[in-house]
């Protein structure tokens, strides 16, 4: 191990060395199970009961029912940031109660953003899939759930510090403007650490480096930490950020020993992202779903492909440097030309025309978004339904948000499109979101989403 990763080491509470030995400790390395055997059967029970008694939404906290707390570091939840992440305790109580699926059983996720229910499902020994419309999103789920031994990594690490070259000066794309988010220094640091990175490993490990690369962008350029899309730091705050910034290569170096720790806590194997929009009809001979559990996005409500752009842009992910062609994948994207929305066509469900309508009197953009958002979640509940066995279940975790300062009930329109697609509702919950941090108030007249409801169907 080269001197500039010791040195390092040796100031990290999580060192290279006490990481390797826990999975090289018994060669070949062996497959590592969740230490923790959850089973949820008897508390799915209760709230099948309570909901079949009442025949209305029951209310939960997850945070109690899987006792681990917000936040918690567990596997590889923690690799890296992602707006409105799933919270772990939900995918990890559905995933573990039998009734829903067994060790083997195939788990789906269309949305699966930073892979939060993938990692769930290979933990608990089922086989996980994944699709999502955003690149950076597909590669920190496949560089969470991908197992990669500690001793590879850390040669890797050795191979890509000793060999940057401090005078490179790397190609850059014009997706981001980078003498907006990153001082000179940083900029020429950073392209010399991605040259070597992608000079010196391939494959899975090139996956792990540059998902850990991209961990680094952010917090290295000089936007607001506080928030998940870009904005530049001003005044006072600017230059308190510069003075606290670290070095390109050792914040890289301390964040894979960080995520080579939490790496080895996964299981052999890896999940696989089967396609790049849930939109997308499934077909002959692919596979079908024991198990979907997703949380689709909102109208209007995550950027995801701004708050990934600085990334995006670092690693060249967007087609023809372009983040607007990404966007256009995004179900609840914000941006259209006025020619695209003068002309609505209505959408089917009453309840929601009457909304629609209301909202487009005021702001008839914002009709717009939502009209399309609800017209194109209808096409993905048409292919996720078809990739869900007979008798499976989905279990989809939304929540209502306010559009034009409007109460807009996403959840009510989401159930009515899975029933209309061949699905019945078996289970409803509520749950409070309390620490939800990227859940920010987009709009003067959007509010913030604070209840999360989680809806069970099956496929009779
Ligand atoms: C609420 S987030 C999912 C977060 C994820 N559960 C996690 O824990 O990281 C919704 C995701 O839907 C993705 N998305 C939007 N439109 C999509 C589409 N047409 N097909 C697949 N994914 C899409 C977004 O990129 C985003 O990652």
């Amino acid at each position: 191990m080269n001197e500039f990763v010791r040195s390092l080491e040796a100031r990290s509470s999580l060192g290279f060395r006490a990481v390797a030995s826990d999975i090289t400790g018994a060669r070949p390395p062996v497959r590592v199970r969740d230490s923790k055997e959850w089973n949820f059967d008897a508390e799915l029970q209760a709230l099948e009961e309570a909901y079949e008694q009442n025949g209305s939404p029951v209310a939960v906290n997850f945070r109690s029912l899987v006792p681990l707390g917000s936040g918690v570091d567990r596997a590889t939840h923690l690799f890296h940031s992602y707006p409105a992440k799933l919270l772990l305790n939900i995918p990890l109580f559905f995933i573990n109660c039998n009734k829903y699926s067994l060790p083997n059983s195939v788990i789906y996720d269309p949305f699966s953003g930073s892979g939060t229910v993938l990692v769930e499902a290979l933990l608990a020994g089922r086989r996980a899939f994944g699709a999502d419309a955003n690149p950076l999103a597909r590669l920190i789920a496949a560089a969470k759930t991908t197992h990669i031994n500690a001793d590879v990594i850390s040669a890797a690490l050795d191979a890509i510090v000793s060999d940057i070259d401090p005078f490179y000066r790397a190609p850059f794309t014009t997706t981001i403007k980078k003498d907006i988010w990153f001082s000179e220094n940083t900029f020429h640091s950073l392209g010399a650490l991605l040259y070597s990175i992608r000079k010196n490993t391939t494959g899975d490990v090139l996956t792990f480096m540059e998902a850990c690369f991209s961990s680094c962008v952010k917090r290295l350029s000089v936007s607001d930490p506080r928030l998940s899309v870009p904005v530049r730091l001003k005044g006072e705050a600017l230059s308190k950020h510069i003075l606290s910034t670290p070095t390109a290569i050792e914040l890289f170096v301390k964040v894979v020993v960080a995520n080579c720790a939490r790496l080895a806590k996964m299981p052999a194997g890896c999940a696989s992202m089967i396609h790049t929009d849930a939109r997308q009809e499934q077909a002959e001979g692919t596979i079908q779903a024991d198990l979907i559990i997703t949380s689709p996005p909102y109208a209007g409500a995550q950027k995801y492909i701004r708050a990934s752009s600085l990334s995006i842009g670092w690693l060249g992910l967007a087609p023809s440097d372009r983040l607007r062609d990404l966007e256009k994948l995004n179900i609840g994207r914000e941006h259209f030309c006025k020619s695209e929305f003068s002309e609505d066509t209505q959408f089917p469900l009453t309840k929601a025309r009457e909304i629609l309508a209301k909202i487009r009197s005021i702001n008839p953009l914002r009709a717009h978004i939502a009209n399309v958002y609800l017209r194109e979640m209808n096409d993905a509940a048409h292919a996720i339904v078809s990739r869900l066995k007979q008798h499976g279940h989905l279990i989809l975790v939304i929540g209502d948000n306010m559009i034009c300062g409007r109460p807009f009930p996403t959840s009510q329109f989401i159930k009515e499109i899975f029933t209309n697609n061949g699905l019945s509702i078996v289970l409803e919950l509520i749950d409070d979101i309390r620490s939800r941090g990227l859940m920010t108030k987009r709009n003067k007249t959007a509010g913030t989403i604070e209840r999360e409801h989680v809806i069970v169907f099956q496929k009779r």
